[in-house]
């Protein structure tokens, strides 16, 4: 499938909404409930089997992602603001929590995520901090977004959890 070109429009997920997805060890999408389908504005013909980057915005810094695939292989959730891209373009900002599920042998069979609205005074803060990633990415790949955040983070003697946490609570 061809991705859409970004667009300036935006789709809010509501107050009261959870929007969830499961997938296969390798990313593919094994479930999506129907705010998940409707928020990407696809069938759920189109979004099965296929890989969870189908909703990928590219203002997402990839350092983001690295860190999820890090904690959830290890079996250890994280929480994240996502921006996500819809079928038309528009985008829609989540906050994310993403999980391994195991079967009684510890074995990992699949992942797991719930999203709800970020909180909009979070996004203040995050959305100038991807932009310094991305840019960061674009200028000395990986390392240096992964170095970037890092000082941040430092800084304010927090990891990513505890920072995006304190902002969804703020
Ligand atoms: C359960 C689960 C949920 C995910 N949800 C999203 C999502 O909402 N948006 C997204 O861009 N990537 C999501 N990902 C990460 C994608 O698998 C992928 O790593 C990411 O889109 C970057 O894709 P790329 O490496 O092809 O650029 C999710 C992964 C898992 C396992």
């Amino acid at each position: 499938m061809t991705r859409p070109t970004p667009t300036s429009g935006e789709r809010s997920v509501r107050d009261d909404a959870f929007l969830v997805s499961k997938t296969d060890t390798k990313g593919r999408i094994t479930y999506c409930n129907l705010p998940f389908i409707e928020i990407v504005g696809a069938t759920e013909q189109e979004l099965l089997g296929k890989p969870h980057s189908i909703v990928r915005h590219p203002d997402m810094p990839r350092c983001i992602f690295k860190l999820l695939w890090d904690r959830i292989k290890n079996k250890e959730e994280i929480f994240a603001y996502v921006k996500n891209m819809s079928f038309d373009g528009s985008y829609y900002w989540v906050f994310a929590n993403v999980t391994a599920s195991t079967d009684r042998n510890g074995s990992i069979v699949g992942f797991y995520s719930v999203r709800r609205k970020p909180n909009p005074k979070a996004l203040k803060t995050i959305i100038p901090l991807y932009q310094e990633l991305l840019a960061k990415e674009k200028n000395g790949g990986i390392e240096a977004a992964q170095a970037h955040m890092k000082q941040i983070l430092d800084a304010k003697g927090v990891d990513y959890d505890q920072f995006v946490n304190a902002l969804q609570r703020s």
